[in-house]
C-alpha cells in the first residue's frame, strides 16, 4: 500500500527546486566573479560585490563604532539595575549609532546615520579612514544630510581609474566646456560665466597641462579670444600659438600683456558705464566685446625673483593679475592659472590673488601648504584626498567649492590633439590689438582681424 505521507507536497518541490536553482546561480557567479569583475565592474558590484559587503557592513558597524570612539555607555544607574537583576551578567553593550538601509549605488553603497547625543558629523569624518579599511572599500566620505543625521557614501570601485569619457556635442554653450568626469560619474564642467577664475595646482606631472589642453581644445571653436602666458620660455603654450590672440614668453611679455589686458578692460568698463549696464553681457550682441581667457602656466615663474631688479617686475605682473581677477569676471576677462606649488613665499600678491581665484583644482601635490593654498580650510579628508592621489592616476583631482568638495579626473587630451585642435580653429582666432602690440603680431600673420564676436558668430 502506498502512503500519502512520503509523497513530497509539491509546495515542498518548489522550494528544493528554488534551493537547486539558487545554488547553481551563487556558485555560477562565484565562478564567473571575477571576469565579471573585469567586464561589467558595475554588474559585478550589484550582484556580488555589494551583497558581500552588505554583510560585512553589518558584523562590523558595532565593533567599529566602539572602535572609533563613538559608542556611548549606557547610564550608570541602568548597568547596576541590569546587573541586579541578571545576578552579575556583563553589563549591556554600549549604544551605538542608529544606521538606515543601505542602498547600492553604480559604484558603491550609501546610508544615513543618526548621531548620538553629544556626536558631531566631524566625528564621524575622522572615522571614514577606518570605515574604508574595515569595509574594504575605495573610500568612504561622511556629509551632514540634515541636523541630527550623517550620509556614509561609500566607493567601492574607484569610478576615476578608468573614465568612461562623455561625449560633449558640439561646441557647447559660450565659455563652458566638458573637461573631465567627477567621481559621481556626471561630467566635470569648467563654466566660466558661473566661477569667472581658476587655479589649478599640482606637482610635476600630475596633470596639469592636461587639463589647460582640454579647456584650450574645448574653447578653440568657440568665439572666445586665448591669451597665454608661459613664462616656461613658451614651451607648453607655444603648441596652440595659432589659435592665441596673444602670447607672453618671458616676464617682461608677460608684464606689457597684462597692462595691455588691463587697457582693454578700462575700455570696456567706459563702454558699459556709457550703455548703463553692469556687466559686458548687458550689451547688445552687435557691440558685445569677445570673451578673453587669459592662461597662465607655471605662476612661480611670474612671481620668483632672483634679485633686486627682478623685483619690480614681478611686483607689477602681480599686480596686474590681481587687478584684472578683481574688474575682469564683469567686463569678459578670465583668468585659469596653474602652478606647481602656489604658496605665501612666492610673495605678497600671491594670496591676494588667490583670494580672487574662485574655481579651485588640486591635483596630486606633495606637500600639505600647496593643498591648503589651493583647498582652503576645507574638512581635513579633502587635504589628505588631493596628498593620497597615486602617481599612476595624473589628471585625477580634488576640485572645491563653496559646496564641499568632490574627485574627478580630466579626459586626456594629449598635446598633438590639442595642437591639431588649435590648427583647426586658427581662423577664428580673434584680433585683439592691444594685445597683439603688447607682445608682437603672430609671425605668420594667421589671425584674422575681427575685434567683435558675438555670442551666436
Ligand atoms: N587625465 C589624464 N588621464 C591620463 N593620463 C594623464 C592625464 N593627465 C595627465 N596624464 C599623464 O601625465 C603626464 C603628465 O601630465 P602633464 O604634462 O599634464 O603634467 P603637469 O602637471 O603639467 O606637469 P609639469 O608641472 O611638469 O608641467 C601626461 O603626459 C600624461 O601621460
Ligand atoms: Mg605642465
Amino acid at each position: 500500500m502506498i502512503t500519502l505521507a512520503s509523497t513530497p507536497s509539491a509546495g515542498q518541490t518548489w522550494l528544493s527546486w528554488f534551493l537547486v536553482a539558487a545554488a547553481v546561480l551563487v556558485s555560477g557567479l562565484l565562478l564567473a566573479g571575477p571576469a565579471l569583475r573585469r567586464r561589467s565592474p558595475a554588474a559585478w558590484w550589484l550582484l556580488l560585490g555589494f551583497p558581500v559587503t552588505c554583510l560585512r557592513v553589518a558584523r562590523t558597524w558595532r565593533p567599529l563604532m566602539a572602535g572609533c570612539g563613538l559608542a556611548v555607555s549606557r547610564k550608570a544607574a541602568l548597568t547596576v539595575v541590569s546587573g541586579l537583576l541578571a545576578h552579575g551578567a556583563p553589563p549591556p553593550h554600549p549604544r551605538v549609532p542608529r544606521r538606515g538601509g543601505m542602498r547600492p549605488t553604480a559604484h558603491g553603497f550609501w546610508f544615513p546615520v543618526r548621531l548620538l547625543p553629544g556626536q558631531t558629523p566631524e566625528d564621524f569624518v575622522k572615522a571614514a579612514s577606518a570605515m574604508a579599511h574595515d569595509w574594504r572599500v575605495h573610500a568612504v566620505r561622511v556629509t551632514t544630510a540634515e541636523p541630527g543625521v550623517v550620509r556614509v557614501t561609500a566607493t567601492a570601485l574607484d569610478p576615476l581609474r578608468q573614465p568612461r569619457v562623455p561625449r560633449q556635442r558640439g561646441t557647447g554653450p559660450l565659455l563652458r566646456v566638458v573637461v573631465g568626469v567627477l567621481e559621481s560619474g556626471a561630467p566635470w564642467v569648467v563654466d566660466l560665466r558661473k566661477i569667472p577664475h581658476w587655479l589649478i595646482v599640482g606637482a610635476t606631472r600630475s596633470g596639469k597641462s592636461t587639463l589647460i589642453n582640454a579647456l584650450v581644445a574645448g574653447f578653440a571653436p568657440q568665439p572666445v579670444a586665448l591669451v597665454g602666458i608661459d613664462c616656461k620660455g613658451g614651451m607648453e603654450l607655444s603648441l596652440y600659438e595659432r589659435r592665441l590672440s596673444a602670447l607672453a614668453t618671458d616676464r617682461a611679455q608677460a608684464v606689457k600683456l597684462l597692462a595691455a589686458l588691463m587697457d582693454l578692460t578700462s575700455a570696456r568698463m567706459e563702454v558699459c558705464r556709457a550703455a548703463r549696464v553692469r556687466n559686458i553681457w548687458g550689451l547688445p550682441d552687435e557691440e558685445r566685446p569677445v570673451p578673453v581667457v587669459v592662461i597662465v602656466d607655471e605662476i612661480a615663474e611670474l612671481f620668483l625673483v632672483a634679485n633686486r631688479s627682478e623685483k619690480d617686475e614681478a611686483q607689477a605682473a602681480a599686480t596686474g593679475l590681481v587687478r584684472l581677477a578683481q574688474l575682469g569676471a564683469a567686463l569678459g576677462v578670465y583668468l585659469v592659472v596653474a602652478g606647481q606649488r602656489v604658496g605665501s613665499d612666492l610673495g605678497p600678491g600671491v594670496t591676494a590673488l588667490r583670494a580672487q581665484l574662485g574655481g579651485r583644482v588640486c591635483h596630486r601635490v606633495t606637500d600639505s601648504g600647496t593643498a591648503e593654498m589651493a583647498l582652503g580650510d576645507l574638512n581635513p579628508d579633502a587635504l589628505e584626498a588631493a596628498q593620497t592621489i597615486p602617481p599612476d592616476q595624473a589628471g585625477t583631482a580634488v576640485l572645491a567649492s563653496a559646496d564641499g568638495w568632490e574627485r574627478a579626473r580630466s579626459h586626456l587630451v594629449p598635446e598633438e590633439r590639442a595642437e591639431e585642435i588649435a590648427a583647426m580653429y586658427a581662423h577664428l582666432t580673434p584680433y585683439l590689438p592691444g594685445l597683439a602690440d603688447a607682445v608682437g603680431e603672430p609671425a605668420d600673420g594667421t589671425a584674422v582681424h575681427i575685434e567683435r564676436l558675438d555670442r551666436d558668430a
